[in-house]
């Protein structure tokens, strides 16, 4: 079981939140071997080691900036544990962070405590709010890179990796076809809380309200979208089988141009991870590897966006915008909008699949009946994040809060929204937007289609 994060309302809260996620990643590698830190196994991915260290990097460089006579661990780790901002000086290519055997994982683990004794005390001496929100932010990053981690782990290890997994729940209740949502102008992004002006909903103690959210969700801005259907459920494994055995691989008709050279590049017969044996399609996961035909209602996970694309057109469908997904997932009947499906309160283990639910994995459509949106959609919060067919480009009169850390990527990737079963639950919103390459796939990713009506 991991630990739980809570929001901070006053100073002894983000400490204890300081501590918790910091413990939790920790929670993560500890079941791994000395060995397996070091691996990279892919260009995309980092070796554990590298992760550990970065996030405490992270916090180091706001320790450089504020903290009075602050002397710099290593010059050394600062090269290795930098990711790609160029402000913070030179650093290691990223497909060679698993070219170096030092720093050991030892010596990560002393920086790591160094790094934290320095923040805790340094965070009793300051009320300074621009250290907070410096400080909320490490911690967010902390936990997009715990969920990057379980990428990371799944590459590396899959089902040789020891956790302890809680059993997936049954589902029950069905869930098919689509629903028809009302178009018109709607409010897209995050609401400030205070906002004079857009959707921003009233926030009661307890609630996750406006404690947090990145630039990329702001700010909040009207858009208008026409009448739209979208499915019920994410697309599952047996819908995509279905489109396998169709010859959906096979055929450019479904896909863009530069998908259609990745599949025959890239040798693509199937999302990352199945397995063809014998005839048989099985998914290699945390939990083993088991045929397709026990795990047909999970939805669909380790789909790139050209994959997405190619099976929505082979229905006659598309994708969402990340507008209509927004309006799906934030909207009830009576065109409020909240911070989630079902309100404003943060998401609970019978609401959705995130992190905390313990199963490593999607669990199947119609188990989260209580996550339900006000038009009948099942698990948009949780299970796979889904793609969009929206860019990730800033929003109308988008201000950067940290330099080098959304805006520098609003170029080429998509967007895709609502976390996934390596999501922690305090890390989620109905307006999160999360942002990748269109061929990439060693996330948690998945989808829903849409259809004009
Ligand atoms: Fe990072």
């Amino acid at each position: 079981m991991v630990s739980t994060l809570r929001v901070p309302i006053d100073k002894k809260a983000l400490i204890d939140l300081y501590k918790s996620v910091r413990r939790r990643t920790m929670e993560i590698v500890a079941p791994l071997e000395i060995e397996d830190y070091v691996i990279q196994t892919a260009e995309f991915m980092s070796p554990p080691r590298w992760h550990i260290g970065h996030t405490s990097w992270f916090f180091e460089t706001v320790l450089q900036a504020h903290k009075p006579a602050f002397r710099v661990y290593s010059e050394d780790f600062l090269y290795y544990f930098n990711s790609y901002y160029e402000g913070f000086g030179s650093r290691i290519e990223r497909p060679k962070r698993g070219t170096k055997s030092r720093p050991t994982v030892k010596a990560t683990v002393a920086y790591r405590n160094h790094v934290d004794e320095q923040m805790l005390s340094f965070l009793e001496s300051t009320s300074d709010p621009t250290i907070w929100s410096l400080v909320r932010l490490g911690l967010e990053h902390e936990m997009q890179h715990q969920e990057l981690l379980v990428y990371d782990i799944k590459h590396l290890l899959c089902d040789q990796f020891e956790v302890a997994m809680s059993a997936k729940p049954q589902s029950v209740v069905r869930v098919e076809g689509m629903a028809e949502i009302e178009g018109g102008l709607m409010w897209l992004g995050y609401a400030e809380r205070g906002s004079s002006r857009g959707s921003s909903p009233t926030v009661k103690e307890g609630q996750s309200g406006d404690e947090f959210a990145f630039d990329n969700e702001k700010p909040e801005h009207q858009v208008f979208i026409k009448d739209f259907a979208i499915d019920k459920a994410p697309v599952s494994n047996g819908d995509f089988l279905a489109f396998i055995q169709n010859g959906g691989y096979k055929n450019f008709r479904w896909w863009f141009s530069e998908g259609w050279e990745t599949v025959n590049r890239e040798h693509w017969h199937a999302p990352l991870y199945w397995e063809i044996h014998d005839g048989q399609w099985l998914i290699r996961d945390f939990d083993g590897l088991r045929p397709v035909s026990e795990r047909l209602d999970e939805p669909v996970c380790h789909v790139s966006f050209f994959e997405a694309s190619a099976y929505a057109k082979w229905l006659g469908k598309r994708l969402p915008t990340e507008a209509e997904w927004e309006k799906a997932a934030c909207y009830d009947s009576n065109g409020v909008k909240h911070l989630f499906p079902w309100g404003e309160q943060i998401p609970r283990a019978e609401q959705g699949n995130l992190f905390e639910n313990g199963h490593w994995s999607a669990a199947p459509v119609g188990s989260y009946p209580q996550g339900v949106n006000a038009y009948g959609c099942h698990q948009l919060i949780g299970d796979v994040w889904e793609w969009t067919t929206s860019d990730y480009v800033p929003y109308p009169g988008f201000k950067s809060e940290f330099d080098e850390y959304n805006d520098k990527w609003f170029v080429n990737q998509k967007v895709l929204r609502g976390g996934s079963f390596a999501t922690p639950q305090l890390h989620i919103r109905s307006t999160y937007r999360n942002f990748f390459h269109a061929h990439e796939r060693w996330m948690t990713s998945g989808f829903r289609c849409a259809q004009d009506i």
